[in-house]
């Protein structure tokens, strides 16, 4: 029994895809990260950022804070703020789904539709005059160090350390940087940490991408700058990819994720047919019920 629900956050399942991932290849794991309280892996860096902020004596309850957010960090900071007694106003990007801004309001945050295509630059605008904290997930060390003592090491217990290869979408790169330099210490420069991204993508050198949401297409992150080298490889993904992975895997497997868990399983099959033995693990950050408008 938990004292509150914060303590529901992370130490989620993992399981094996055994019907997608056949013979002749790695194993394929993965980690359902939806199952979190509020239906990703952002309540853990939500939970870190705003725990890190208080030890640090930037903010106190009653406080406001602000985040930039194209969901699913968004629901977790106005989640984890509700319960920790804090006012949330959050930033997000032309055309997030309908679902999540209503679920945004509903845990009583304020949204802002930003009208300029930085909206993470209109966020810490807008923190700077009001005196917010501004939480900056893109930036923040706490989000890669929520992954680093908690996903990373939870990944390496459940797969008793026998684990080749990490494969992880990229979108402010806190998840793979923090599991990807945790499962390097233990493992060696040997694991392979693969990132995913979706094509045309900047942090693979390209101009304009396609666009799967929460990944990074636009942006090179102040995490990815930092933390780039944890990673042996980028792989890129298309849109269509994503989808029918994601469809195929709901069908197969019968695992709920999202349209990244689409593109983080479609770069891991890759990944295992070349290995063609050992353990690949990837992630579902969160589920196909927040895009009910693309099934
Ligand atoms: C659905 C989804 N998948 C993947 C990611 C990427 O995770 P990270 O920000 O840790 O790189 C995000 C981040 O926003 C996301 O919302």
């Amino acid at each position: 029994m938990k004292a509150s629900i914060l303590g529901l956050i992370g130490n989620t399942p993992i399981v094996r895809l055994g019907r997608l991932a056949g013979g002749g290849m790695a194993e394929v794991y993965v980690k359902l990260e939806y199952l979190n309280p509020t239906g990703s892996h952002k309540d853990r860096i939500a939970y870190y950022m705003i725990r890190d902020a208080e030890e640090r004596g930037l903010i106190e309850p009653g406080d406001t804070v602000v985040e930039a957010s194209s969901g699913n960090t968004a629901i977790s900071v106005a989640w984890v703020s509700s319960l920790l007694g804090y006012r949330a106003e959050i930033f997000v990007e032309k055309g997030t789904s309908q679902v999540k801004i209503g679920l945004i309001k509903a845990l009583g945050a304020r949204v802002v539709e930003a009208e300029e295509e930085n909206y993470a630059e209109a966020a810490r605008r807008y923190a700077e005059e009001h005196g917010y904290l501004f939480l900056n997930q893109y930036e923040n060390e706490a989000n890669v160090r929520a992954h680093y003592e908690t996903t990373g090491p939870e990944i390496y217990r459940q797969l008793g350390g026998k684990i080749d290869a990490f494969v992880m979408g990229i979108g402010t790169g806190g998840t793979i940087s923090g599991v990807g330099r945790f499962l390097k210490e233990k493992l060696g420069e040997g694991v392979k940490i693969v990132g995913v991204v979706p094509r045309g993508s900047r942090i693979a050198g390209g101009e304009g991408a396609e666009r799967i949401e929460g990944l990074a297409s636009d942006i090179v992150p102040g995490i990815w700058r930092r933390y780039g080298h944890v990673v042996s490889e980028v792989i890129e993904v298309g849109f269509d990819e994503a989808l029918q992975t994601m469809k195929t895997l709901l069908r197969s497997e019968g695992v709920l994720g999202g349209l990244s868990t689409g593109a983080n399983v479609y770069a891991a099959m890759r990944v295992a047919e070349r290995l063609t033995k050992g353990v690949v693990a990837t992630i579902a950050p969160d589920t196909i019920l927040r895009y009910p408008h693309i099934l």
